[in-house]
């Protein structure tokens, strides 16, 4: 079976993220953490690692002073470019519609109003971010995440949950920026055919690339301080197992975690963080909300327990399989007493 959350075309044509394209001068550490995050390594350059999940969504790393690359929108490591999946050529003529005013707008293979195979249009969103589109390759996975059995729904009969020695991301479920305009960053994706999800007002807008599909695709924080710049790209993988089993990888690999294992009550979705030296973070992401039209975007204020239903600061030791610090002596830990 096919993910679900993008089956769905909805009516804004656009499918999901196709590609990003991050910049790092931490060129040999980008190259171990990605194949230990579990990412399929397609071809490497001197200028360029080529990387994809299991949907072909492809993760670009390119040198970070590449002069070929899009502008930063802050120093150091990050993405430089955001590509999403549009259906047919009908959405992206409407897009281009919509883009053509922007600055920094360019088409490729864009003549007398047809497009061939090799489209892909863009534009600098209000931030200065490189967001383009073209015609998805997404290639069709027939993977199942393990079925729960909540109470009054058995789905998993005479079969144990998976354990995962690591994760191999299906696809890139969304990314999040820091943003000093907020209003402005909304209205633009709106117009190209994003929805909100849910907001903090005048803080934070979690937005969906169609109507139907995953909780969100994009999510914008407005900090207090102004900061603008990445804040994490996020893969999904199979189901809260994979979470684990992944995020205790990179933790036996020595990588280390931000935040996680723990749930988000926003979206509902499993998550573990990481520092990504390609910049920002980076998160497994599983179990999240699946919406449609009929949803209605809700209203939070920002907090911690808005942030997490439960989360585990400094993550599990990946051979211990307890938090760091906590002996783990005895088969179990319940063994201990007083
Ligand atoms: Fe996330």
């Amino acid at each position: 079976m096919t993910d679900p959350t993008h089956d769905a075309p909805g009516s804004s044509g656009i499918e999901g993220i196709a590609a990003i394209t991050y910049a790092t001068d931490r060129w040999d550490e980008a190259r171990r953490f990605l194949a230990d995050w579990g990412l399929t390594p397609v071809a490497e350059q001197p200028d360029q690692q080529q990387w994809e999940t299991q949907n072909g969504a492809q993760v670009q790393v390119r040198r970070i002073d590449d002069p070929s690359l899009p502008p930063a929108i802050e120093p150091g490591p990050t993405l430089r470019e955001v590509v999403w999946g549009v259906h047919d050529d009908a959405t992206l003529d409407v897009l281009a519609k919509t883009l053509s005013s922007r600055r920094g707008y360019w088409a490729d293979c864009y003549e007398n109003n047809r497009i061939d195979a090799a489209t892909c249009i863009g534009a600098l969103d209000p931030q200065g971010l490189r967001v383009a589109f073209r015609r998805t390759s997404k290639r069709a996975l027939a993977l199942q995440g393990s079925p729960a059995n909540p109470w009054g729904a058995v789905q998993r009969i005479d079969t144990p949950s998976p354990v995962y020695e690591r994760a191999q991301p299906i696809e890139i479920g969304h990314v999040v920026f820091f943003t000093d305009r907020l209003a402005e960053m909304e209205a633009f994706y709106a117009a190209l055919g994003f929805v909100t999800s849910d907001r903090y007002p005048g803080r934070g807008v979690f937005m969906r690339c169609a109507p139907q599909g995953g909780h969100h695709d994009l999510f914008l924080l407005q900090l207090p301080t102004g900061q603008v710049g990445l804040n994490h790209v996020a893969f999904t993988v199979r189901d809260i197992h994979e979470v684990f089993g992944g995020g205790l990888h990179m933790s036996r690999c020595g990588w280390k975690t931000q935040l996680g294992p723990g749930r988000h009550p926003i979206s509902s979705a499993y998550f573990w963080y990481f520092e990504n030296p390609c910049g920002g973070l980076i998160e497994y992401n599983a179990d999240e909300d699946h919406l449609t039209a009929a949803w209605q975007a809700r209203e939070f204020q920002p907090g911690p327990t808005v942030f997490a239903e439960w989360a585990i600061d400094g993550g599990i030791d990946g051979h211990t399989r307890r938090q760091p610090k906590v002996e783990a002596s005895g088969a179990f830990l319940t063994e201990k007493r007083g």
